[in-house]
């Protein structure tokens, strides 16, 4: 047995005479556990609604309403790769088989048409160029469940039948629905395009990701990914929608969470030449960084944010357009520094040090009168009139962070729509779609 092939086809143990004999003998079932979920017992006497089981890991006996108990499978169901096979199928055996195969190192199991993933937290040997040319061509069940099998099957769909095929991956935080698409779409074969499609990640990732409790690199955005393909089955043009970017953490960050990774990327990793261009300062100057200059354990910054610069030169991206990024990105760290004050004989907001003003208007390249008297009193149509109208300290605190907020968002689409062009390769006619959906965890999007 090869290294990869424990981690694809483990040992289920199925021919197991005496494990048969004990599943038909003791009347196994499962019953709700507070600290286990479901634990596996034998039921022992029946009385109308009420059962005695005797738990099989403890030998104690517990009274369990019949309705609680849920039916345990026999033992030729160990650690099957489809769970629409079981013959019992409820959530106490679903869970089991999960587990039971997670902890033989099987990652995947199927159900039904979906393809059910647990992450590993840890490199498995199973995604090497060997194993995508293994599920190249195969039907779903001649092998073991994997994410390349789900999109050659995607993929020969789309070509044996002429028809649109699509993709959903969901999850909670941290579920790998990223790292799954990424490993997915590496079965695409190798061309220029691909490659482009590729350096689309790090660079949206940087943007767009950031620590959290729950994710080192949590995506803090949608993505729906479209692939058209020509009716030779080559990739002609792809194009990434994005929904919904938590703007707010590039204002404030939860305790133990990051800012998007392009802040700490940029500051620890620009050159002096850069750092002056970007009117860059320390980490402690920053009010945006509420924890300061966090670092991920084993990422480095500094070389991440050379990696995110090759993949803009990949993606040709030029020079001038990456500097004009980090100018926004920048800014609006700066504009957390401007610090408004209450006039002393009105509720009018006043700004005593313009410094960090200046910066964000040298950044952005507007006129820095203009820009704070917009901030301290803007101009707004009242009827058909314009007036000047006054602003409380609260009221323009609240406008630099929604500016720093709105920047910051302005600046993803765009970024967005730059990828497109540079993956908008529609010279040949697109024939068929691919699509993939990612649907993060909406509750913690705010
Ligand atoms: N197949 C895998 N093999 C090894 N590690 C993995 C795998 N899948 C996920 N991980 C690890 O788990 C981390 C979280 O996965 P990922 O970023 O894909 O989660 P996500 O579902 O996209 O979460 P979010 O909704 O926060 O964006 C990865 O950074 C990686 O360390
Ligand atoms: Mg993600």
């Amino acid at each position: 047995m090869s290294d990869a092939d424990k981690f694809l086809y483990g040992d289920r143990g199925i021919n197991n005479p005496l494990a048969q004999a004990d599943w038909a003998t003791k009347k196994l079932v499962w019953i709700p556990s507070e600290k286990l979920g479901f634990e596996a017992g034998s039921v022992k006497e029946e009385h109308g609604d009420e059962c005695v089981v005797e738990l099989t890991d403890s030998g104690r006996k517990v009274k369990v309403n019949k309705d609680d108990i849920q039916k345990m499978n026999p033992p030729k169901f160990n650690k099957v790769e489809d769970m629409a096979e079981l013959t019992c199928l409820n959530e106490a055996s679903v869970l089991h088989n999960l587990k039971e195969r997670y902890y033989s190192g099987l990652i995947y199991t199927y159900s039904g048409l979906f393809c059910v993933v647990v992450n590993p937290y840890k490199y498995l040997p199973i995604y090497t160029e060997d194993i995508v040319n293994m599920y190249k061509g195969k039907k779903r069940h001649e092998m073991p469940p994997h994410i390349y099998a789900i999109t050659d099957t995607a993929y020969r769909s789309m070509m044996q039948d002429r028809e649109d095929q699509s993709i959903l991956c969901t999850g909670e935080s941290g579920a790998g629905k990223t790292e799954n698409t990424k490993k997915g779409s590496a079965v695409l074969s190798h061309g220029e395009l691909e490659k482009q499609l590729l350096q689309a990640n790090p660079i949206l990732e940087a943007f767009g990701n950031a620590k959290t409790v729950k994710n080192d690199n949590s995506s803090r955005f949608g993505k729906f990914i479209r692939i058209n393909f020509d009716v030779n089955g080559y990739i002609v043009g792809a194009n990434i929608e994005t929904y919904l970017l938590e703007k707010s953490r590039a204002i404030r960050q939860a305790k133990d969470e990051r800012s998007f990774h392009i802040f700490y990327y940029m500051l620890t990793g620009a050159g002096d030449k850069l750092r002056s261009e970007l009117c860059l300062e320390d980490y402690s100057k920053y009010r945006f960084l509420s924890n300061g200059n966090m670092t991920i354990p084993g990422q480095q910054d500094k070389d991440l944010f050379t990696e995110t610069m090759d993949a803009f030169q990949i993606m040709s991206i030029p020079e001038e357009e990456r500097i004009g990024l980090l100018k926004v990105v920048s800014a609006v760290l700066q504009l957390g520094n401007m610090v408004f004050k209450k006039e002393r004989h009105s509720d009018q907001a006043s700004l005593p040090d313009d410094t960090a003003a200046q910066k964000v208007c040298h950044l952005l390249g507007v006129n820095v009168t203009d820009f704070t008297r917009a901030i301290l009193s803007p101009r707004i149509k009242v009827g058909r009139d314009y007036v000047q109208k006054a602003q409380t300290q609260e009221q323009a605190e609240f406008a630099v962070e929604a500016l720093a907020k709105a920047s910051y968002e302005r600046m993803f689409r765009w970024l967005v729509l730059r990828i497109n062009r540079a993956l908008d390769k529609t010279k040949r006619q697109g024939a068929s779609l691919l699509e993939s959906l990612i649907l993060p965890d909406l509750r913690s999007l705010s």
